[in-house]
């Protein structure tokens, strides 16, 4: 079954990634970002990776007020996958550190499953996924707001999936933990030059220093969240609503 799915955020980094394995699987893809270019450059990379792939963009700012009306309809996969995070301390986080995150990260979610939901419940058939992140959990000191927005999506996610009973639509929220995108790379990369240091001992510090309790002792590769995503994303996944899926290699320490 060849379904339609828009990815947020997905110029880039888990997005483009679950993108490239969705768009093999032969599915239609809706790749977005900020701008015309970034989205036409990102269409052209998916392009050059995937033979056959049916891939269009959708051009839109989460951080701005957006017309739904330029969203293409007939979406079967809505995966939020967007996200934007501040590091700096609590007491040094303004209002608009705190709106631009809710804005981005649950806002762009709740409009588009508003719009989205109904339709995929009249077909009886759709998926709705949450990426959100270890950070919910950890709560880290210099990401509250952030921790918050993505806390905040287990209960829109949930009360979602609580709407979807004895139908084909499933809402499920997947939590990934610190993934080598080309962001975390700049990051590293950045410390790295700093300290003199090479990067691979930079992002392993990283890890025991932030992340003492992850099993896999690593940043996770794109292609391992992606390929999760795109399980719950597919038809396979049916009898999954209204979860909780880890793919942060253990570093919430969560038992369930
Ligand atoms: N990477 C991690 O370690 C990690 C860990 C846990 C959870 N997560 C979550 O996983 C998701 C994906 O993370 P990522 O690291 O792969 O993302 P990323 O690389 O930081 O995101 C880049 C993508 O987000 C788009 N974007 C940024 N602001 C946007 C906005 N206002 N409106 C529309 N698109 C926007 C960019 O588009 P353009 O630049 O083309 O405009 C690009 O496609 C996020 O929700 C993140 O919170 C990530």
């Amino acid at each position: 079954m060849k379904n339609s799915v828009l990815i947020t955020g997905s110029t880039a980094g888990i997005g483009f990634e679950t993108a490239k394995v969705l768009a093999n699987q032969g599915h239609k893809i809706y790749l977005n970002g900020r701008t015309e270019e970034s989205t036409n450059a990102a269409i052209e990379r998916l392009r050059n990776l995937c033979d056959k792939a049916d891939i269009q963009g959708v051009v839109c700012d989460f951080s701005k007020p957006f017309d739904l009306a330029s969203f293409p309809e007939g979406i079967d996969v809505l995966i939020n996958n967007v996200g934007i995070y501040t590091s700096k301390p609590f007491s040094a986080t303004s209002d608009e550190d705190w709106y631009d995150q809710f804005e981005v990260n649950c806002m762009s979610g709740v409009r588009l499953s508003r719009h989205y939901l109904p339709q995929m419940l009249a077909s009886n058939y759709g998926r709705i996924l949450f990426i959100s992140s270890e950070c919910a959990y950890l709560a880290p000191e210099d990401m509250v707001s952030y921790s918050s927005t993505k806390a905040a999506l287990h209960a829109l996610s949930r009360g979602l999936a609580n709407a979807t009973r004895n139908s084909g639509v499933t809402v499920n929220t997947l939590v990934p933990g610190s993934t080598y995108t080309e962001g975390a790379a700049r990051f590293i990369e950045e410390k790295a030059a700093q300290q003199k240091e090479e990067p691979t001992k930079v992002a392993q510090s990283f890890i025991q220093a932030e992340r003492p309790q992850s099993l896999i002792e690593r940043f996770a590769r794109t292609e391992e969240v992606a390929s999760l995503i795109a399980f719950y994303a597919g038809p396979q996944s049916s009898a999954v609503n209204g979860s909780v899926i880890f793919c942060e290699g253990g570093s919430t320490g969560a038992t369930f």
